[in-house]
C-alpha cells in the first residue's frame, strides 16, 4: 500500500470560510513539505490550486528528501515539448522523485485560461499530446501531425532519471477520459467513491487496458477524520459541518453545479447539495460520509472512524484493488500528524521506493513510533 498526503491551498480549520482559513505562503508550504518527508508519507499530490503546481514542487525539492510530488498538469495549456522539458529537469533536480498526475478539467475553469475544447475533444487532445510527452522523454525526436498537436523535430538534450519516463498519474471517469488512461497512463485515480463504485470502475479499466495490452494501478482520493475514538471521530465531522454556513455550501454548489466533469458530477450526487439535518443522513456507506462536498470541489468524501475502523475501511478499498491513497485531512499540517501517529503504523505500508536503481529511499515506518518510544527507523541508505 502507498500512501500519499496532499500539499494545496487552501487550508485552514475551516477553509471554505474566510474566518476559518490560514494564511497560505512559502513558509508554510515548506512547514507542510517537510512534515509530509519526515512522517512517512510516500509523496503529496499538488492539485492545481492558486498556486502553479511546478513552481510550488520545484521550490519545494531543497526542502525535502524522500517524499515524490504529484504534480498536476492540463494537457493543452502548455505545449507538450515544453512540458517534456519540464518533467525531465524537475526529475533531474529532485532524484527520481518527479510523478505527473494528468488532468483534463473542467470547460468552464479551462476557458478562464483561454484553452476552449469541449470536454470529448479535451481527451482527444490529450491522447495526441501524451503520444509525443511519452516518446520525447525517452529521447525519441518526434515529429507528429495530429488533429490537435503539430510537432517537428522535437527533441530534448536531458536523458529521463525515471525509466522508461517520469510515471502518469491520470483522474478522469468519463468514458473518453477511460480510454485514453488504458491507452496511456500508469496510476489511475478516483474520487471518494464507495467500495463498489470504484470495483465497478476498477474492473472496467483493467479490461480497457488489457485490450491495449497494459496493466494500471489504481488510487483513491479521500479525506479522513480520524480520532481515538468512533464518537470523537463525529463529533470532529459535527464540528465541521457545523462551520459549513449556508452562504458557503450554496456558493459552492453554484459553482460546481453545471460542470462537465463527469467525476464532479459523480461526487454531486452523492450529497444532494443540501446541508443535512443529521450528520449520519450523509453516510453513505459504512464510514463514508459525503458532507466535505458540500464545500469543497473535488474529492467529498472522508472515512470518519477511530483508527482501526479508517484502516479497516483503507483495507476494504485494497481489498478491491486500490494500491495507493492520496490523503488529506483539515486542516493538513495537524491532521497529517494525526493520520501518521494513528493510522499509518496500522497499515501494510510500502517502503518509498525510488524509481532510480529502485532503490528504498531511507524512511520506512515503525510501530515504535505511534507509541512514542524513542524513534527507531529503518534505514536502508540508497546506494
Ligand atoms: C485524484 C484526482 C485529482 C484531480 N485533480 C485535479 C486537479 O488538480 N485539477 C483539475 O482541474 N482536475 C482535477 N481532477 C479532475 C480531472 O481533471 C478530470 O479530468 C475531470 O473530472 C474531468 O474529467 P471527466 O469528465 O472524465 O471526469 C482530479 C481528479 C482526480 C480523480
Amino acid at each position: 500500500m502507498e500512501i500519499l498526503w496532499y500539499l494545496t491551498a487552501p487550508d485552514g480549520r475551516y477553509p471554505w470560510n474566510p474566518k476559518g482559513a490560514r494564511k497560505i505562503d512559502y513558509a508554510y508550504m515548506q512547514q507542510l513539505a517537510r512534515s509530509v518527508d519526515h512522517l512517512g508519507f510516500s509523496g503529496a499530490l499538488l492539485a492545481t490550486g492558486p498556486h502553479d503546481t511546478w513552481v510550488l514542487g520545484a521550490s519545494l525539492i531543497p526542502y525535502t528528501e524522500r517524499m515524490r510530488f504529484l504534480i498536476a498538469v492540463h494537457p493543452g495549456l502548455i505545449s507538450p515539448v515544453l512540458l517534456a522539458k519540464m518533467a525531465l529537469t524537475f526529475d533531474q533536480f529532485s532524484k527520481g522523485r518527479l510523478l505527473i498526475n494528468v488532468v483534463n478539467g473542467d470547460s468552464r475553469a479551462l476557458a478562464a485560461y483561454g484553452y476552449h475544447l469541449p470536454h470529448d475533444e479535451r481527451y482527444a487532445l490529450c491522447d495526441e499530446y501524451l503520444t509525443v510527452w511519452r516518446q520525447l522523454v525517452q529521447g525519441k525526436t518526434v515529429n507528429f501531425e495530429g488533429k490537435y498537436v503539430h510537432v517537428k523535430n522535437g527533441k530534448l538534450a536531458l536523458p529521463t532519471v525515471q525509466e522508461p519516463h517520469p510515471p502518469l498519474w491520470f483522474g478522469g471517469s468519463s468514458a473518453a477520459a477511460l480510454d485514453v488512461a488504458a491507452k496511456h497512463i500508469d496510476t489511475y485515480l478516483s474520487w471518494g467513491e464507495t467500495p463498489p463504485q470504484v470495483a465497478e470502475k476498477i474492473a472496467k479499466l483493467r479490461l480497457l487496458a488489457e485490450q491495449q495490452g497494459r496493466t494500471l494501478r489504481f488510487g483513491i482520493r479521500l479525506y479522513l477524520i480520524v480520532r481515538d475514538t468512533e464518537q470523537e471521530a463525529w463529533d470532529a465531522a459535527e464540528w465541521l459541518l457545523e462551520h459549513m454556513d449556508e452562504e458557503s455550501v450554496t456558493k459552492m454548489q453554484g459553482v460546481l453545479s453545471g460542470t462537465d466533469s463527469v467525476g464532479q458530477q459523480r461526487m454531486l450526487g452523492l450529497h444532494g447539495g443540501r446541508i443535512p439535518k443529521t450528520i449520519k443522513d450523509l453516510e453513505i456507506y459504512p464510514n463514508l460520509w459525503a458532507g466535505l462536498g458540500l464545500v469543497r470541489p473535488g474529492p467529498g468524501t472522508a472515512i470518519v472512524g477511530d483508527p482501526e475502523t479508517v484502516a479497516a475501511r483503507l483495507q476494504e478499498y485494497a481489498s478491491v484493488g486500490i494500491d495507493t491513497f492520496i490523503l488529506s485531512g483539515i486542516p493538513l499540517l495537524e491532521e497529517a500528524y494525526r493520520v501518521a501517529e494513528l493510522v499509518l503504523p496500522l497499515l501494510p505500508v510500502s517502503p518509498t521506493v525510488s524509481q532510480v536503481n529502485n532503490t528504498v529511499l531511507p524512511f520506512t515506518w515503525n510501530n515504535s513510533m505511534r507509541e512514542g518510544a524513542p524513534t527507531q527507523l529503518s534505514v536502508n541508505t540508497p546506494t
